[in-house]
């Protein structure tokens, strides 16, 4: 086990992130707030760049986007040549979907309730082109999606299983490692959306059974915006044929045949922003050095306090699914919509986001729900931030 993290040792995380100086921050789901020294490990490269050359500068930001793709394999217990440093969650997990080639009638795709609306958007396109089939996988009556129902429903046609672990609305964690255990038993590829959970929660690829795993840099890693990981299961590889490629991740050999990585990165660009690699290596550091079932001890200590204490409040209505939960939690406040929620709350200093159907929209469909108001902390999250945001909604019940 894990030592939990004191509030002496969240102190000083806070003194060295400067975001939490002066803003209340509860949007560590849309993106966290980064510490100095990964503003510094940006800026330092930006400086390298300006000063000896951007090109010339490219040896060193190449050795921290290496020190990022090891620290991510730590991470996710991947090996390092299973990680593409990408630009978000959604161009490693579109790349890889677009990678597993043309669709044909009659094939299906199984997807959680849950699912990312983009990803859902990047299905229907090519589904809906060739005739193939997005079905969803029932979930049991927490809302959490139900392994053996996806059992039940496999036959010869499925050719994708597609689960996003921690949805963006609805607060719940959902069975990777049981879905990935199916996946397994019938040969079947596996995309986990891990866009919150990189960060978060403990990851253990193998455990989880997945062939893709994407993630985003800017959440609950506090990495900079523009950063994202995917994880490639080094067996799944050849299966790959990327929609594009260039002279890293496809360069021609001397008869001009684009011989393609055997890697990971071939899902990389040539050219990218090797100041915010240095960032997110810098971030990954820090989330090892605290170490992962630290930071998940505390965000859901601290995320319990929270949902215990909004659902107290009459007029509030926590929404919420599932029994395991995340640091994202759901909430509207009775007769208010929640973008004047939000409102009010930025003009008090506390931030928070209010999402509408289209980032789970299965879900948000099946539970009638139109807009949430989501607070998400962060391990550095305080009980006395708690108590402002608590006293602001109070007063807007008022
Ligand atoms: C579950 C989930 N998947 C995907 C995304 C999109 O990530 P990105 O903006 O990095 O593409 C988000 C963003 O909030 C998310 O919550």
């Amino acid at each position: 086990m894990s030592s939990p993290l004191s509030l002496a040792a969240v102190d000083g995380l806070r003194a060295l992130t400067p975001g939490a100086q002066g803003t209340i921050h509860f949007n560590h789901a849309g993106a966290s707030l980064p510490s100095l020294a990964t503003l510094e490990a940006i800026q330092a490269q930006l400086w390298r760049e300006a000063t000896i050359g951007p090109i010339e500068a490219g040896a060193v930001g190449r050795e921290h986007s290496e020190r990022a793709r090891l620290f991510a394999a730590r991470l996710l217990n991947a090996r390092p040549a299973e990680i593409a440093v990408t630009t978000g969650n959604s161009p490693g997990w579109g790349a890889a979907f677009a990678a597993l080639g043309p669709w044909r009638p009659g094939e299906r795709i199984l997807v959680g309730r849950h699912e990312w609306g983009g990803n859902l958007a990047t299905m229907r396109l090519a589904a809906q082109g060739a005739g193939a089939a997005i079905e969803v996988i029932p979930s049991d009556s927490c809302g959490t999606v139900d392994p053996r129902a996806l059992e039940a429903m496999l036959d010869e046609r499925v050719r994708l299983i597609a689960l996003t672990w921690l949805p963006a609305n609805g607060g719940l964690i959902n069975p990777a490692a049981a879905i990935g255990r199916v996946a397994r038993r019938h040969s079947i590829p596996y995309f986990i959306d891990a866009a919150q959970a990189v960060g978060q929660l403990p990851i253990d690829v193998v455990e989880a059974g997945c062939d893709i795993l994407t993630g985003a840099g800017r959440k609950a890693l506090r990495g900079p915006r523009g950063m994202g990981l995917l994880y490639v299961r080094q067996d799944f590889l050849s299966r790959l044929a990327p929609a594009f490629v260039d002279t890293r991740s496809a360069p021609l050999n001397a008869s001009g045949d684009p011989i393609l990585r055997n890697d990971a990165g071939r899902f990389e660009s040539s050219e990218a922003s090797l100041a915010l690699h240095c960032g997110l290596a810098n971030a990954l550091r820090e989330a090892l050095e605290i170490g992962i079932d630290t930071i998940r001890a505390r965000i859901d200590s601290i995320a319990r306090t929270l949902r215990t204490q909004l659902a107290d409040i009459p007029g509030v209505t926590v929404l919420d699914q599932g029994i395991e939960r995340s640091g994202l939690v759901a909430f509207n406040v009775h007769g208010l919509d929640p973008l004047s929620v939000q409102r009010s709350l930025t003009a008090q200093g506390i931030t928070i986001g209010s999402n509408g159907v289209g980032y789970t929209p299965l879900d948000m469909e099946f539970r009638g729900l139109k807009q949430i108001a989501r607070a998400s902390v962060s391990y550095l999250t305080t009980e006395s931030e708690i108590g402002k945001l608590l006293e602001g909604i109070r007063a807007l019940t008022r």
